[in-house]
């Protein structure tokens, strides 16, 4: 066990149960309280130096978690801690949640599958938007499929950041084949709620098909230049036993134009909420 890991479990009187990810700045782990009861320790390493970006995404996602409380948000059970003075880690608890995200939940959903992960999502994004929280890096890692059925968002780290190299292209944070065109620095206007609209509308065209609108194909340039465009082939094309009604809400949802789109996640919750 690492120090740090030790000392945070010491000071939240947990246990490790197992890693969910490992080795990267932030390490994600299932702990138990002496209950039995599971939580999901997050940890992020700040280095020797005191990584600052680090340390203000980390403080900015517990801080936007702490205000947002919404079943398909996930929700925070302490405040932020740090380990060290100036801080060599901060580390914080969130509940448990019991599933797995969509990065290999498989594609060709049912409709009725689709139709939850488009209003969940709607909904949780609904509730960030609700606080001015644009979220920007709605990607299959980000989204919790619960064995319940339900989803929920998680991992706002991004939320009106623009700093995190690797995972940065053009400027914006965000994920590639899940970023919208206005993540690009060279189109006018940055993410607003209506970029998540567009990342909402990408999950569940990736669940209902397998790939997202717009994939990523391994070369930078020339992604960033059919996002730029964000011509697809419609959904309605890859799986003509969706509804067409259902297709439509994801197809306005995926329009280039920010303004064609659903304004938030409220407006795309309502227009789901209305099929059947
Ligand atoms: N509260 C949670 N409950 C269960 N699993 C979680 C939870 N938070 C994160 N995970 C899992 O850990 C992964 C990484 O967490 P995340 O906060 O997205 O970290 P990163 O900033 O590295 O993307 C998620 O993709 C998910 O599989
Ligand atoms: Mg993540």
């Amino acid at each position: 066990m690492s120090d740090h890991l030790r000392k945070a479990c010491e000071a939240l009187q947990v246990t490790p149960v197992r890693p969910l990810v490992e080795g990267g700045q932030k390490q994600v782990f299932i702990v138990t309280d002496p209950s039995g009861k599971h939580s999901v320790l997050k940890l992020i390493d700040l280095g020797l130096a005191t990584d600052p970006a680090a340390l203000e995404r980390a403080t900015r996602e517990v801080d936007l978690l702490k205000r947002v409380k919404h079943p398909n948000v996930v929700a925070v059970e302490t405040d932020l801690q740090q380990i060290g003075a100036p801080p060599s880690a901060v580390f914080w608890l969130e509940e448990h949640l019991d599933g797995t995200d969509l990065r290999y939940a498989g594609s060709k959903w049912p409709y009725v599958d689709l139709l939850e992960l488009g209003l969940g999502v709607a909904a949780g994004l609904g509730a960030l938007h609700r606080q001015r929280v644009i979220h920007r890096d709605l990607s299959p890692g980000n989204v919790q499929r619960l064995t319940n059925g339900k989803f929920v968002v998680i991992d706002p780290g991004f939320a009106k950041h623009t700093l995190r190299s690797g995972l940065t292209v053009g400027g914006q944070p965000g994920t590639r084949g899940f970023m919208s065109p206005e993540h690009l620095q060279a189109y006018s206007g940055s993410p607003t709620a209506a970029s998540d609209v567009f990342g909402a509308c990408s999950l569940v065209y990736f669940a209902a098909s397998g790939t997202p609108p717009v994939p990523y194909k391994g070369d930078d340039a020339e992604y960033l230049q059919r996002l730029r465009n964000a011509t697809h082939i419609r959904l309605q094309d890859r799986r003509p036993d969706l509804p067409e009604e259902f297709c439509h809400v994801i197809e306005r949802g995926l329009h280039p134009q920010p303004a064609r789109r659903y304004r938030n996640g409220a407006a795309l919750h309502t227009a789901l909420g209305g099929l059947s």
